[in-house]
């Protein structure tokens, strides 16, 4: 690389961490322990009544016969009183991690919606997602929320996995780092953020009935190091434990998971509160549950009067009703939303908050093939678009966490059913159409635009014109998975007869996870969008006409074939009818997810181990322009390299760096990562500190090192690796 003069910042000459620093742009993290003084002052003013005021909420929606929805309550995922004589604010809960949720529009309203939580991660950058936690949390708390259910971190251990959309990553640290910064952003609302679902919730097909086998070394290597991180960087205000069940115990009954692993191992001080019809039973009080939320869908309400009866009669329970409140409370003062209540009505600026949809939604594109074909010439002069609805809107996921502006979809499509989910089992469209974007982009063009419905006229159009671009929609929803990671509706047909009528054809996927691409041979350049958002259509043109150079990186490996994967059969996907409930085929009443198949080396890190060739790997997207990564250094838990722009505009890199070996054995393992923006010919220094977790085994109830040779290297994505340098590390073992 010929040196040229370069913008070399040293980030810090001290080995501060990526997140330190930017800690210093963002809200300080919440004081927790001067909260749970406080808390435990106002436990020891309780009647026994108003004990039971706090360890349980219901479901304001007019859903459920019998409910009666109090006045003060705002329509949403939960209602959970207050107590007025001690100052206790009531708790008003929206879901997600999307922005606040639609739900149906019954209350009229409408929000922002971030892109899925894929693209979000495919931005690697913390920042960003600290400004878009930052502004669905004021959204939320304009509306009168003081608990927004965010931070949705379960790993990709099946990329058929129906929330895939909504989660992030399938990297413990990548994962931690991104919901810590957005559960900072929430929280610095003065409302109380989640973390979920706790843990190991791996597949919706059948959620409340999957039985999950792990050895705890290897949770706490992969899944449970995500929340681990993710609590640490953000410091939520509860955790909402899953359905699915480990080692035979319900996620929100795991004593496991909740006092020997969340509470006592890592003290954590906030409150578990239950995912949705997720309680067995009053029992799990005593293994770590501390609410019960949306009692309706439980079989009884059993953090009420049975809870008191059982305090009332049972030292054991009366100690932890005394914890279950502490926590609580502590998570209300650590927020401030006794202090600086949240009043419905304040008012919001959706433009502003659009651009940052926007912002995050550009900032996610991956960009995984291109001939030349892009940036596409703003002077074109024919171009058609093809098919996903492009002339309506962009894709949305759905389930809790859908959202949608005032105005709500653009379109949905049903996906047929009936009973109480089937209105949640349908495709929907945020107004933000492709097609309007690019004639914008282009406006000396002749844009046609044909709904890829029939292939024949599909393909007419695109032999008369310069370039086609084909959108491509692969939708997902809560509480299913998908049978396969194939592009569905014949799809991959019209891609093939398009690209087979003209070279210059372009693909756009809007997709919920990895899919599988039979005609990516054939396609001149391919674009993951991913679900993106309120402003999805203008990000996607924006970086179609270069506007926006792509710098997006894969979040997850995007498999060749299903029989790369751990589990080439996903449990359940047998049943004779998969339903949004999640519920069983008659007679089987039994999952199972062998976890201990691939242990902690979930996605690359199980490709690195099997020597198997993804599609293309965790980390992975190109750009307009070219980098180099250079200078690699590693001096005890320091890393330092330089990343450079050698090509001839400006874009944006992430150096990402890798474990490659340990002590004479090979591993892959993101230890680090940094987005930069470069000008052509720019350069910039990083330093990152490698947290040791990542490097180290867990056993015997705590982390281990071996001593031995370290050997790291810089990576374009997980497979495409530079040099490595090796440093020494003596053996090491310490407890959490
Ligand atoms: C759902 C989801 C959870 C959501 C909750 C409230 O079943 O699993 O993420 O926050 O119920 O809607």
């Amino acid at each position: 690389m010929t040196r040229r003069t370069h913008l070399a910042i040293a980030l810090a000459a001290t080995a501060l961490t990526v997140p330190t620093l930017l800690r210093a742009q963002q809200a300080p993290a919440i004081d927790m322990a001067s909260a749970e003084i406080r808390a435990t002052a106002t436990v020891k003013q309780m009647t026994a009544d108003e004990k039971v005021v706090l360890t349980h909420g219901m479901m304001p929606l007019p859903f459920f016969p019998g409910t009666v929805i109090p006045a003060e309550a705002i329509l949403g995922a939960g209602y959970i009183h207050g107590i007025p004589r001690l100052g206790v604010p009531a708790l008003t809960e929206t879901d997600a991690s999307l922005g606040v949720s639609w739900v149906g529009g019954i209350r009229k309203d409408g929000a922002t919606a971030l892109p899925s939580g894929l693209s979000q991660a495919a931005s690697w950058n913390t920042d960003l997602l600290y400004r878009g936690g930052a502004m669905i949390g004021s959204e939320a708390r304009a509306k009168g929320f003081n608990v927004l259910l965010a931070g949705g971190v379960n790993l990709m251990r099946d990329p058929r996995n129906g929330r895939t959309f909504e989660y992030l990553a399938e990297d413990p640290l990548l994962s931690g780092m991104l919901v810590g910064a957005a559960i900072r952003g929430v929280q610095s609302n003065h409302i109380i953020s989640t973390i979920k679902h706790f843990a190991l919730n791996g597949q919706e097909t059948g959620r409340k009935y999957v039985d999950v086998k792990i050895d705890e070394g290897a949770a706490r290597e992969s899944d449970l190091l995500a929340f681990q991180i993710g609590i640490e960087q953000g410091h939520p205000g509860s955790v909402m434990c899953s359905y699915n069940r480990v080692h035979g115990e319900q996620g929100c009954a795991s004593d496991w998971l909740l006092n020997k692993v969340l509470k006592q191992s890592w003290g954590w001080k906030g409150f578990v509160m239950s995912d949705w019809g997720a309680v067995p039973g009053v029992q799990a009080a005593l293994n770590g549950l501390d609410q019960q939320s949306g009692a309706q869908m439980d079989p009884a309400l059993f953090f009420g009067d049975v809870l008191k009866a059982k305090a009332a009669s049972d030292p054991a329970y009366a100690a932890r009703l005394d914890d279950m409140n502490k926590r609580v409370l502590t998570a209300i003062y650590a927020a401030g939303i006794d202090r600086t209540p949240a009043t419905p009505g304040t008012a919001i600026d959706f433009a502003k908050n659009a651009g940052v949809a926007e912002e995050t939604a550009k900032q996610g594109i991956v960009l995984l093939k291109n001939n030349g074909a892009l940036p596409l010439a703003k002077s074109a002069r024919s171009i058609a678009v093809i098919g996903g609805y492009a002339d309506t809107g962009v894709l949305a996921g759905s389930g809790s966490s859908l959202v949608h502006s005032v105005d709500g979809p653009a379109a949905t499509r049903s996906s047929g059913g009936d009973g109480a989910f089937a209105a949640l089992m349908s495709q929907s469209y945020h107004r933000s159409a492709p097609l309007k974007a690019i004639k914008a982009a282009a406006p000396a063009a002749t844009v046609t635009f044909r709904d890829g419905r029939y292939i024949a006229d599909a393909v007419e159009k695109a032999k008369q014109a310069e370039v086609a671009i084909v959108f491509a929609n692969e939708w997902r929803t809560e509480g299913l998975d998908q049978p396969d990671l194939s592009l569905p509706d014949g799809q991959d047909a019209l891609i093939a007869a398009v690209a087979a009528a003209n070279p210059n054809t372009i693909v756009v996927l809007q997709t919920g996870g990895p899919v599988m691409m039979p005609w990516l041979d054939k396609v001149a350049a391919v674009v993951e969008a991913w679900y993106p958002g309120a402003r999805g259509g203008e990000a996607i043109a924006s970086v179609l006409f270069g506007d926006t150079n792509p710098g997006g990186r894969l979040p997850v490996t995007f498999p060749a074939s299903l029989e790369q994967l751990p589990r080439p059969r996903l449990d359940g996907s047998d049943w004779v009818e998969p339903n949004f409930a999640g519920d069983p085929a008659p007679g089987k009443d039994q999952l199972h997810a062998d976890y201990d198949i691939e242990g902690s080396d979930v996605g690359y890190r199980w490709f690195a181990r099997k020597g198997a060739k993804p599609l293309f790997p965790f980390g992975f997207g190109l750009s307009y322009t070219s980098f180099s990564h250079n200078g690699l250094k590693v001096a005890g838990n320091t890393a330092q390299f330089t990343l450079s722009n050698t090509g001839k505009v400006k874009g944006d890199d992430v150096g990402q760096l890798y474990l490659v070996s340990r002590a004479g054995q090979p591993k892959r393992r993101l230890v680090g990562f940094k987005r930069v923006t470069l000008v052509p010919g720019g350069s910039q220094k990083v330093s990152l500190t490698i947290d040791p977790r990542i490097l180290a085994d867990w056993k015997d109830g705590g982390w281990s090192l071996p001593a031995g040779e370290y050997a790291f290297a810089l990576g374009s994505d997980a497979e495409n690796l530079g040099p490595a340098v090796t440093v020494k590390w003596a053996a090491r073992a310490w407890k959490d």
